[in-house]
């Protein structure tokens, strides 16, 4: 494994990290297993995007990247480190979550300092933080919204602003939850897009599979609390046994196209 670069605090610099889970089992208090013995590799630098019916542990699994969740048993790894309390400062550095709803990752007065909010906490300097904002927000074409108050976004904004506040951390891993969903086709193909451009490994979580086929080299299905297969994406999109099994399947929608002989 290639180790992390010293300067890396410079523009810029974040090298993508890999992601190893191994057996990670997972339980709420009083409720059954989310998680049962799920391994999965993600490689530095790669897109896996992860796919499964509602309720069968996407968020569950993404919440234990950071360490917001601790596994029951198992382990999750980050550039071969693994993720514990005493690592924690650095982990949260390296890993970015975007929470599916962007009201949980603003809380700052202005979209602004929102964004500083991560990059201040590393230590940075202002001239840095200010560079880092900047930059964000032009990734999200959010220029000039720093002064803008969150609460006065619409909800498309606030999706930006929350991804903003993530990439402004220059995350070498970043993991979203369901990012797609509620966009309009354009706004999904501009995410698509920025996501492709991201030097970090990235993991995506959604229900729907074309964005992220248009988005991922690699899919996992997640159901019942297990990986339950995992390959390149036309691998998995061919599949459509499995996806139908899962209730994940896309015919419905060519059907429709079909009908009406496009
Ligand atoms: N905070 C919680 N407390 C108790 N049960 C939860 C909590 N969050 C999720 N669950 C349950 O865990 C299961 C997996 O949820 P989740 O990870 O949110 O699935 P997904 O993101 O794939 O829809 C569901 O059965 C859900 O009801
Ligand atoms: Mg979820």
């Amino acid at each position: 494994m290639k180790p992390r670069r010293d300067n890396r605090r410079d523009a810029g610099s974040a090298e993508p990290a890999s992601v190893d889970i191994h057996g990670l089992a997972f339980a709420y208090p009083a409720g059954p297993k989310v998680l049962q013995d799920l391994t999965l590799t993600v490689e530095a630098g790669e897109r896996l995007g992860i796919i499964g019916p509602s309720g069968a542990g996407k968020t569950t699994l993404l919440l234990h990247l950071n360490g917001i969740l601790r596994p029951q048993a198992g382990s999750v790894a980050i550039d071969g480190h693994h993720v514990e309390p005493s690592r924690m400062a650095r982990i949260r550095e390296w890993v970015g979550l975007v929470f599916q709803d962007p009201d949980d990752q603003l809380f700052t007065p202005t979209v602004g300092e929102d964004v500083a909010f991560g990059p201040r906490n590393l230590g940075l300097g202002e001239e840095e933080v200010a560079r880092r904002v900047r930059q964000a927000l032009e990734a999200l074409d959010m220029t000039g919204s720093e002064k803008r108050p969150s609460y006065g976004l619409s909800y498309g904004e606030r999706r930006r602003a929350a991804l903003a506040t993530v990439l402004a951390m220059e995350p070498r891993v970043v993991a979203l939850d369901e990012p797609f969903a509620n966009l309009s086709p354009a706004l999904v193909e501009r995410l698509v897009t920025l996501l492709r451009a991201l030097p970090a490994t990235i993991i995506v979580v959604s229900q729907a599979i074309f964005p992220l086929l248009a988005t991922c080299d690699r899919l996992a299905l997640l159901a019942e609390g297990r990986i339950q297969a995992v390959g390149s994406a036309r691998e998995i999109a061919g599949n459509r046994d499995l996806l139908r099994r899962h209730g994940l399947d896309f015919n419905f929608y060519l059907e429709s196209y079909r009908r009406l002989g496009l």
